[in-house]
């Protein structure tokens, strides 16, 4: 394992694919060990690309601007920060040598899309999931409701994150309504949907597992944070904790299909293992190859956060999972349509004990968008679930 000068003939270059809060965490992790750091986005400014060497705004699912860029630049390692890439030409760019891609190109090509990681994880795996069916169309979408998924079910864009496009249908009657809002809300040119029935969950978490070069050893180890519990509102979550409680037999069943999942995509880094568990029961029910929102909440709670975890893992560096305290994160919202807004009541909510911000400099708001984490310690995560959400509150985004 060596690590070069930036900036330098010798530099260990890594290019980000995606360049948004969670990116910006690892560019800051990745500078730590002097890794020259390029950020691509769709769009100038965004947050990783504030903290990198360089920056560059192309469309990232166009194949051949990737291709180019990643000729230009001759990153080591390509680490894609989203789903919306070029993913067949990362394959490419892998097959041909040019750079490593994390955890691996196919990891991410079977991730962008609903159907790939579900039918992996179900029908080659064997892993529990909820009921599904996958539709064309939205007469496909009413035979596979009609033919046995039922209700209340969840009809989501095969290709779309953060819970775009998708709808919650309790009854019959919807079904054209949830059909159009998944085109309108899904990415790509893909007509496709998942249509999946309802699991009854007692709570949702993400089972951060890190792949990582065994330290002192040969090949890679798998390791598992303590379970981030979080909670969702329209598909995007809105807050995180650590620990959240299971029971012996659940988180055993949860690593084990952690444990199966990360093996089946392989590749060295951290993955998001999002799980529904009831009693001792578990489901799964995705993964990101990569770090996961709700894991922001470990950027207080354990020595190496998600990201330290991740740019440790991608540069072959040996990892470890511990735990410093319990602890939560709130999200901050835009709460208005804007450019260049501005934050008040910054030194309100770090008054508070054990509290942490971070602004993401995003440089412009929507009202739904994620602009900032309010972050908190405490001796359990009740009580910091508590002062995160307080902490949030107190953050103010103003007119600039
Ligand atoms: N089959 C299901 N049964 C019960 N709840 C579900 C189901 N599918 C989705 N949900 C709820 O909706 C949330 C978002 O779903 P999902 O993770 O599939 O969407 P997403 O668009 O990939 O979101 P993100 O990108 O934020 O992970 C879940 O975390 C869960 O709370
Ligand atoms: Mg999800």
């Amino acid at each position: 394992m060596r690590i070069g000068t930036p900036l330098s003939p010798s530099a260990t270059r890594v290019m980000l694919l995606g360049s948004g809060e969670l990116g910006k965490e690892v560019a800051i992790e990745l500078q730590r060990y002097g890794v020259e750091v390029i950020a691509v986005d769709r769009y100038a400014d965004a947050p990783a690309q504030q903290v990198a060497h360089r920056a560059h705004v192309i469309a990232m699912t166009d194949a051949k601007a990737l291709r180019a860029l990643v000729e230009k630049e001759r990153p080591h390692i390509i680490v894609p920060e989203i789903e919306a890439i070029a993913t067949a030409e990362l394959a490419k760019i892998e097959a041909d040598g040019l750079a490593e891609v994390i955890p691996t190109a196919r990891a991410a090509q079977l991730t962008m899309n609903r159907e790939g990681i579900r039918r992996l994880a179900a029908e080659d795996l064997g892993l529990p999931v909820s009921a599904y069916a996958f539709a064309s169309s939205a007469a496909e979408l009413k035979a596979a409701i009609d033919g046995g998924i039922g209700f209340p079910c969840f009809v989501k864009p095969v290709m779309s994150s953060s819970g775009k496009g998708q709808s919650f249908l309790e009854a019959p009657g919807g079904v054209q309504k949830a059909w159009d809002h998944a085109m309108s809300g899904g990415r790509v040119e893909a007509p496709r949907v998942i249509v999946e029935g309802m699991v009854d969950f007692d709570y949702e978490i993400t089972l951060l597992t890190v792949r990582a070069k065994r330290a002192g050893g040969v090949g890679i180890e798998t390791q598992f944070c303590t379970p981030v519990g979080h909670r969702q509102v329209k598909g995007d979550y809105v807050e995180s904790w650590q620990p959240q409680p299971m029971s012996e037999k659940a988180l055993a069943a949860a690593q084990d299909i952690a444990r199966k999942v990360t093996e089946a995509l392989g590749g060295r880094g951290i993955f998001g293992v999002e799980l529904f568990v009831k009693g001792d029961k578990v489901w799964f029910s995705e993964v990101s190859p990569r770090p996961h929102d709700t894991g922001l909440v470990t950027l207080v709670t354990q020595y190496q956060s998600e990201f330290a975890l991740h740019a440790r893992a991608v540069l072959g560096l040996p990892v470890s999972v511990d735990m410093i305290s319990p602890g939560a994160s709130a999200v901050i919202y835009g709460g208005r349509d804007e450019k260049s807004i501005a934050y008040e009541g910054l030194d309100q909510a770090l008054a508070l004990d054990g509290t942490e911000v971070r602004l993401f400099g995003k440089p412009e708001a929507f009202t739904k968008r994620r602009m900032g984490v309010a972050l908190a310690r405490a001796a359990d995560a009740d009580e910091a679930r508590a002062r995160a959400k307080q902490a949030a509150g107190l953050v103010k985004p103003v007119s600039g």
